[in-house]
């Protein structure tokens, strides 16, 4: 579980502060599928970047699984950032000059799994995301959406808390962008991964169960759907 208490965030610009969070409270659970829309520069990215520990506030609290991540050094931060957050990007992010596989791999070789262990467990996941055919593709070798599967299978190798997703669907056509969106509605829902996505399409928002809106720096509405309405 994520939990965000009371979150701050300033830039400093030369002399200028500019207070870009303004004291976000957040909980985050198992399970959870969450959409966060929001005009431009309200603050999504910044506070999504907090979350997945890529970013620290300038105050507040925020605990991961009972533990109080504010204490750790950087060197602890990306240990647990590797074990209980996989992250989604827009642009993809993948390592240009390695396969699909490779890529994937690569946060369990990173903690230090076995070579052959991480492998096998890259292509189960791979397989869930139907790409079992295109393992040994590098990026550019890839369509817009299969780039982003192979992102989406590298961001849940590791059995993350929680899958954050910044904008997945930004840089996708219209049909692809759905069809991600379902592959991470059904990943939430059979693997109980908890997904948090930044969208500015209502059509995706409303696919989700939790829909929290942020202005200006402030979490105006975090509505839960009761009665299940969508897919999801
Ligand atoms: N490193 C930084 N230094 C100074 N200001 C920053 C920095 N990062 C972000 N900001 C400012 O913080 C505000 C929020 O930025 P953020 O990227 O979180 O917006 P966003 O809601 O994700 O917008 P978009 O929908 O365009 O992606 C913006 O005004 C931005 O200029
Ligand atoms: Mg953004």
């Amino acid at each position: 579980m994520l939990e965000l208490a009371d979150i701050r965030k300033t830039f400093r610009l030369g002399p200028v502060e500019v207070e870009v969070l303004k004291g976000i409270d957040l909980r985050v659970e198992a399970g959870d599928l969450v959409s966060i829309m929001g005009p431009s520069g309200s603050g999504k990215s910044t506070l999504m970047n907090i979350l997945g520990l890529l970013g620290r506030p300038t105050s507040g609290s925020y605990r991961i699984d009972g533990r109080d991540v504010s204490t750790m050094n950087d060197r602890e931060l990306s240990a647990f950032r590797n074990e209980h957050i996989g992250f989604v990007f827009q642009s993809f992010n993948l390592l240009g000059h390695l396969t699909a596989l490779e890529n994937v791999s690569l946060p369990l070789v990173y903690r230090g799994a076995g070579r052959r262990a991480s492998r096998s467990r890259a292509e189960d996941i791979l397989g869930k995301v139907g790409m079992s055919d295109r393992l040994d593709h590098r990026p550019d070798q890839l369509s817009g959406g299969q780039k982003q599967r192979v992102a989406i299978a590298r961001a849940l190798v590791g059995t993350p808390s929680a899958v954050l997703a910044d904008e997945p669907t930004g840089a996708l056509d219209s049909d692809t962008a759905e069809e991600v969106m379902q592959l991470l509605i059904r990943l939430n829902r059979e693997e109980g991964i908890a997904v948090v996505i930044i969208t500015h399409d209502a059509a995706i928002s409303m696919q989700c169960r939790r829909r929290a809106l942020i202005r200006d720096g402030e979490l105006l509405e975090d509505v839960r759907a009761s009665a299940e309405s969508g897919t999801a």
